[in-house]
């Protein structure tokens, strides 16, 4: 199979705004959910005056650090979870004549640097300068698999354009805590805890190594091989040093404009407990090799390659008219597409696996900002990630009770493992809402997917279950002469207000949770003992029924405005036109309880549920919260901006629909926020989809029946994409001023766009509608 480069799916170095090392690093990673692996200057990846920030991650793979509290009180978590940096798999060394990369300084240049998103292959050219002045070109090819997700290629060529020697090539990982370069004082960044353990596994003719963490009591086991097929001769060899330590060698002598190339397939283990690591690791060890054994880079790549081809069929977003937004689109997929577990185990990280920002840490992004991208384009993937939730949910149950509620369960408001990993309660823990985002979540899936099995053996339970923690939580009150269910001293989504009473989000969404659970024990009474099996009673649905039904939402009638929480408009304004440039984001420069006790938003958060629950808002409604709130809101996390857009779209300020859209998109190809270097921002970059989606093709309806009320920005001709629905696929071509939509593939189903219904079915698969 031979792939032809198509320039629309090239991020080439030439066309980045920057060139600072950390961001590349970050922004050439390559990884495919279950590890990624930090781009970085191949020759000094282990230096330690190297100021790079390289390293290989894997997904779930971390080690605990106990959390220092001044006051330590009951219920705080004892330790941070955090994601474990390893060693840096394209680290080699090189030898010309006597001067060694290793003690010598080696001047290494970035000529070229390309990332195919067609292919996932990274292609890069270094010149290397030794300090005798002797030059070589080092070509550097670097994937993730995405057909054995194990499996990381690196292969390298040297071409000398100056002298003519003896160069000896070294490949050895006889470490595995990555030396980096801290780089600031970001509190969203996170220091490498540097404890793992590595051990050589007895000889088997190719270096493995068993990885373990001290404290979270994990292995991982991790080898790699060198291709045969390289030339010329003499080929690399397997060694062992006086150390003790394994690796590969290659000695040959160099001549100018000769090339040699040396291949290496690495297999990442999965993570298991220590304790079967230890005792398993030959039998893991043999069938991490059959990935790697009798194979070669050039296969692996080509295989890889398919299936990154099937992702772009089904999941590529198309703008006519708008190229260098289009890049960043595509971009933000690929990165989502590199970050998403796959193994039920695992979430997406909020920097992907291209950092250990946020500890490697799975929030409230996965849910409500990504996992749409995957239950239209990749359901399964989509299940997978609500899987984790599920295999979660015993210890949410015990986080439950913990706290001391009788019932139900309380998901982690981050974590690696299923259990807390917030130390700041006020903004971490108190986000209830994240509870009840996995329910909204796993009934938009279920409504995109038809997934009866999911729901039936999984999905429901999580409802319930979350459904039961806000009957635990909230209590009733009276409340402008009502008697009003409440849910008081919660952190919503927006992080610069804390522990405030009636969060109309967290309450919106308590009420859709509530009102699933209801749904669902409608939906299955009667059937084979799922009910019995959770101990649902009659009682315990009508309670949940009620207060959905009283939910206090506060409202301010005469701004016609959703009140992001009780008493809010008190709060006095903070005046951001005062505030200078530099002291944004807020986080850094104010101490919380100053922002806590202004109205000053960092992200949104009523806006939101315009945004998930559109139906049955008025334009005039939308307005008014996007007025009220769009100039208090900093923007300072990177979620916000697409989320504007969305409603921005939806009430014709599409000037600002646009601003805001392009920001979101270019988040970390354009480095908008200055702090890709420590990682993408996963949940930014399913925002930027949600934005396209939501915004400009306009799905006001994700389900029963699919609709859509498009806006597309004036500057563009169209967009495509498609999307899977209850099993089929279809394929939207949407223009200035009509709607092309062709079923691909299944049975068909209705579609709606600007309330006019059609239906399409295999005998009648196209259908158009002008507006
Ligand atoms: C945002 C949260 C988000 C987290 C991880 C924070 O800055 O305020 O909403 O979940 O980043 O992306």
């Amino acid at each position: 199979m031979r792939i032809e480069q198509s320039p629309e799916f090239q991020i080439h170095l030439q066309t980045l705004r920057s060139k600072e090392e950390l961001f590349l690093e970050t922004i050439y990673n390559v990884g495919n959910g279950h590890l990624g692996v930090r781009d970085s200057n191949p020759l000094q990846g282990n230096n330690h005056d190297y100021i790079g920030s390289p390293g290989l991650f894997i997904n779930g793979f971390f080690d605990y650090e106990e959390v220092a509290y001044g006051e330590k009180y009951r219920g705080y978590p004892d330790n941070n979870q955090v994601i474990n940096r390893l060693f840096d798999p394209r680290f080699i060394r090189i030898k010309v004549g006597h001067e060694d990369s290793m003690t010598d300084h080696f001047k290494v240049e970035n000529i070229d640097k390309n990332l195919d998103m067609q292919t996932g292959l990274l292609h890069e050219l270094f010149s290397v300068t030794t300090p005798e002045n002797r030059n070589f070109n080092l070509v550097v090819e670097s994937f993730a698999s995405l057909s054995k997700l194990n499996v990381y290629g690196v292969r390298y060529s040297i071409i000398p354009t100056n002298f003519s020697d003896e160069v000896e090539v070294i490949k050895v990982h006889d470490y595995v805590n990555q030396t980096v370069h801290q780089q600031d004082e970001d509190v969203r960044v996170s220091t490498d805890l540097g404890q793992m353990q590595l051990d050589f596994i007895p000889d088997n003719g190719q270096p493995s190594y068993l990885v373990t963490t001290f404290r979270s009591q994990q292995g991982a086991i991790i080898t790699y091989e060198a291709s045969e097929n390289f030339a010329p001769n003499p080929p690399i060899e397997y060694f062992r040093d006086d150390n003790h330590h394994y690796g590969y060698r290659s000695k040959y002598y160099a001549k100018p404009g000769s090339a040699k190339d040396f291949e290496f397939l690495f297999a990442i283990g999965d993570i298991h407990p220590l304790v079967n690591a230890n005792m398993y690791s030959d039998q893991y060890l043999s069938s991490l090799n059959n990935y790697i054994n009798d194979t070669s880079f050039k296969s692996e790549l080509m295989a890889s390659a398919q299936v990154w081809q099937t992702f772009w069929l089904h999941s590529d977003v198309e703008i006519d008219g708008d190229p260098a937004l289009q890049l960043c689109v595509r971009f933000n997929l690929f990165e989502l597409n590199q970050s998403a577990g796959r193994d039920e185990l695992t979430s997406i990280p909020a920097k992907g696996l291209t950092g250990n920002g946020y500890g490697g840490h799975f929030f409230w992004d996965t849910e409500i900002f990504m996992l749409p991208f995957f239950a239209y384009t990749q359901p399964d993937v989509a299940r997978e990630l609500l899987m984790f939730r599920y295999h979660t949910l015993q210890i949410a149950k015990e986080q439950a009770s913990d706290f001391g509620f009788g019932k139900g369960a309380m998901y982690p408001w981050r974590t690696i493992n299923g259990y807390e990993s917030s130390a700041y309660w006020l903004a971490g823990q108190a986000q209830f809402h994240i509870n009840a985002d996995i329910a909204f979540a796993v009934e938009q899936y279920y409504e995109i997917t038809d997934d009866d099995d999911f729901i039936r053996n999984y999905g429901f339970e999580i409802i319930l279950e979350t459904a039961r923690f806000w009957m635990e939580y909230g209590n009733y009150a009276d409340i402008d002469g009502k008697h009003q269910f409440v849910l008081n001293r919660v952190t919503g989504p927006d992080e610069y207000s804390a522990l405030v009473d009636n969060n109309y989000y967290t309450n919106v969404l308590a009420q859709h949770n509530l009102r699933l659970a209801v749904k669902y024990v409608r939906k299955f009474k009667g059937d084979d003992g799922i009910l019995s099996r959770l101990h649902v009673t009659d009682e315990e649905i009508a309670a949940m029924r009620d207060a959905a039904d009283a939910m206090y939402l506060p409202y301010d009638k005469a701004k016609n405005v959703k009140l992001q929480f009780q008493n809010f408009e008190q709060l006095p304004k903070m005046d951001l036109a005062a505030i200078d440039q530099s002291m944004f984001p807020l986080l850094l420069h104010y101490h919380p309880l100053m922002l806590y006790r202004h109205q000053v938003n960092k992200q949104a958060d009523t806006v939101m549920v315009d945004f998930m629950f559109p139906e049955g808002n008025t334009v005039d409604q939308l307005k008014a919260d996007y007025e009220f709130y769009e100039p208090i809101t900093t923007h300072d996390s990177s979620l916000s901006k697409a989320i504007y857009a969305i409603i921005a779209a939806r009430i014709g300020k599409d000037q600002q629909a646009y601003n805001f859209f392009s920001q979101a998109v270019q988040t970390d190809l354009m480095d908008v926020y200055h702090n890709t270097k420590n990682g993408i921002h996963a949940g930014s970059l399913g925002a930027a989809w949600e934005g396209i989606m939501y915004g400009f093709a306009g799905i006001v309806n994700n389900a029963s029946s699919f609709s859509l009320e498009p806006h597309l920005p004036s500057t563009w001709n169209c967009l495509k994409f498609k999307v899977h629905l209850y099993g089929d696929e279809f394929k939207f071509t949407i223009y200035q001023d009509s709607v092309a939509v062709e079923l691909m593939n299944g049975e068909g189903a209705d579609i709606t766009v600007y309330k006019q219904q059609k239906n399409l079915t295999p005998e009648n698969p196209r259908e158009t509608w002008k507006y």
